[in-house]
Formats: structure tokens, sequence, C-alpha cells
């Protein structure tokens, strides 16, 4: 594709698990991607075809180089609330379209209807985009297949018994390729304007279930053993804020014995089904051996 008259997409968290991808998916379709870095060390995991801007989701200002130019922005909000309006607004201020990583908080099934601050900001800054005009899209990832990753491998690396709470919570986790995917293809693709679109995993899979996943793609059984919510909040205590560990919590509570919440979005998108957990387990095994 002819690149020179494609305005630049400008990608946030572009180092991230999502907005990595993204990068690589823009650049496959011929679109000339910006890359925003919070950490300048961090741009030398990007692809040299990128154009490189070291900015501060907490200092608005900083912002303005990367935007200036731009054509439309992949918005990945990692940082705390207070200037997320000053940001939305530099937004509305350089370019037309946005396509925001959010979370399904407005989805009517348990897993999704707890107390959750991220929902919190989630829901803000999609008010704050909607009283700008941009053209927008809302992604609504459920769980990513990575968060496996942080939780498990390090148990699973030292050939430990997996403890976790809640072992029959049932989950859809969708793998972080395909939730890159229908970012890249709302951002590069006419039609998905105003799109709001809730993206999950094909199978609805109980969190023990995920863990004897990864033992199939390991080529061995990885025990399992139920830890009490309790003993996972002391367990977890310095590791992440009190407020993520009881939402997480509080949602696998409410997915006992209920069957995940799925959707055909990713198919209906790309016109390939999501990849299952089998598949995600599959392609990352080496992580859970040799290390990230
Ligand atoms: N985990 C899930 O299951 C799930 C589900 C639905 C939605 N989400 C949402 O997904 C988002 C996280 O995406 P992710 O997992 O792809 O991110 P991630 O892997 O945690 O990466 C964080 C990214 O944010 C950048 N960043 C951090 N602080 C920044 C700042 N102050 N200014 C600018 N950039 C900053 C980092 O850049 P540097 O490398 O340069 O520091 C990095 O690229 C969150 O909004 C989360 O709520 C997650």
């Amino acid at each position: 594709m002819d690149q020179t008259h494609i305005p630049p997409v400008l990608v946030t968290g572009a180092t991230g698990r999502v907005g990595r991808v993204v990068v690589d998916q823009l650049l496959d379709a011929g679109i000339p991607v910006r890359a925003l870095t919070h950490r300048a060390e961090a741009a030398a995991t990007l692809p040299a075809k990128v154009e490189v801007f070291t900015g501060d989701l907490t200092a608005p200002e900083s912002l303005d180089p990367a935007l200036n130019g731009a054509g439309a922005v992949f918005l990945v909000w990692t940082a705390p609330p207070q200037t997320a309006a000053a940001v939305v607004e530099r937004l509305a201020a350089h370019l037309r379209r946005v396509v925001f990583l959010s979370s399904p908080h407005q989805t009517p099934h348990p897993f999704f209807q707890q107390p959750n601050p991220m929902a919190t900001l989630h829901a803000d800054i999609e008010r704050l985009i909607a009283a700008t005009g941009l053209e927008s899209t809302i992604i609504r990832p459920g769980m990513l297949s990575s968060n496996s990753l942080a939780w498990w491998a390090p148990a699973i690396r030292s050939r430990e018994v997996v403890r976790w709470p809640y072992g029959a919570a049932e989950t859809a986790p969708i793998d972080d390729r395909d939730v890159a995917a229908v970012a890249a293809r709302t951002l590069h693709q006419d039609g998905h304007v105003g799109g709001d679109y809730v993206l999950t995993g094909p199978e609805s899979l109980t969190q023990a279930a995920q863990v004897g996943i990864i033992g199939d793609a390991l080529g061995h059984r990885i025990p399992f053993e139920e830890m009490t919510p309790d003993e996972f909040r002391s367990l977890s205590e310095g590791t992440a804020p009190k407020s993520v560990i009881d939402m997480l919590l509080n949602a696998w509570s409410a997915a006992v014995g209920q069957p995940a919440y799925i959707t055909t979005a990713v198919a209906d998108i790309l016109g390939t089904p999501p990849r299952t957990f089998h598949q995600w387990a599959a392609d990352h095994a080496t992580a859970f051996t040799e290390g990230p």
C-alpha cells in the first residue's frame, strides 16, 4: 500500500501486551505507525519502521508531538485517572478517530458486575470520549489469556503445585493477539465508527481446566490445589493494589457455576474464529518453562 497519503496511527501502550501486537498488525496492513513509549528504553523492542515518541499519560502536554499530524489513536489507559480528561481533550484537539481499549463493564454477567475501580475509570474515559465527538470504537476484552503467565508461570516453572482460589470459576480467556487484531482492523478498516465490541475467547473454562490445558501444552500434568480467598489476599499483599485483588476475588466468586459470557465479535469482525486457550498455551509453552 502507498503510505504517502495515509496519516499515521498513534499506538499508546505500544510496548504492552495488546499495543505491541497492534503495532505489528497495522504495519502489516501498510499503515504508518507512531508508538508512544513512556520509558525511553522500551523503544528498543519496537520495529525500525515505527516512529517512536516518548510521552507520559500523566503529563498530557508531553503527547503533543506524537499527536501532531496523526490521524487516529489506539488508547490504552494504564495511568491513574487524574489526567484522563486533559488527555482526551488533547486527542480531540489533534485528531478525529480513537479506538479505546476498555472492558466489558456493561455486560450483564455476574463476572463483569462486581465492584471494580478499573471499570469505573473505563466508563469515565468512554464518557469523556463521547463528549468530545471524536469518532470512536470501544473494544472490551474479557479475561486476557496472558494473565495466566503472571498468575501461574512461577509455580509451573518450579514444578510446584498451582495453588489458586476459585478453581471452579469459569472464564472465556481471549488471546491477546485476537484483541490486537480487532483493534488494528477497526483502526484501518471503514465501518467501525460507533462500534462497541465485547471480545471473548471461544469457550467457557474453569480456572482449574485452564491450568490443565497449560499442562497438556507442556506435556506433563500440573497439579492444582484450591487456595482460600483469605490466603490469596495475604499472599498477594504488596504485589497488587487491594482493590484489584478484591475485584478479582469477587469476580471469580460470582463466576462459580456460571458458564462464562461468550460473544461472536472476534469472528464477526475478523472473519476467523478466536484462538482457543489450547492454541494460546501451545504458542506460549516456552514462557512457562524458560521464563518470559
Ligand atoms: N488483563 C486483562 O485481562 C484485561 C482485560 C480487559 C482490559 N484490560 C485493560 O488493558 C489495559 C492494559 O493493556 P496491556 O495489558 O496491553 O498493557 P500492559 O502490557 O500492562 O502494558 C502497559 C503499557 O502502558 C504503558 N504505560 C504505562 N504507564 C504509562 C504512562 N504513564 N504513560 C504512557 N504509557 C504508559 C507502558 O509503556 P512503557 O513500556 O513505555 O512503560 C506499556 O506499553 C488496561 O487498561 C486494562 O484495564 C485488561
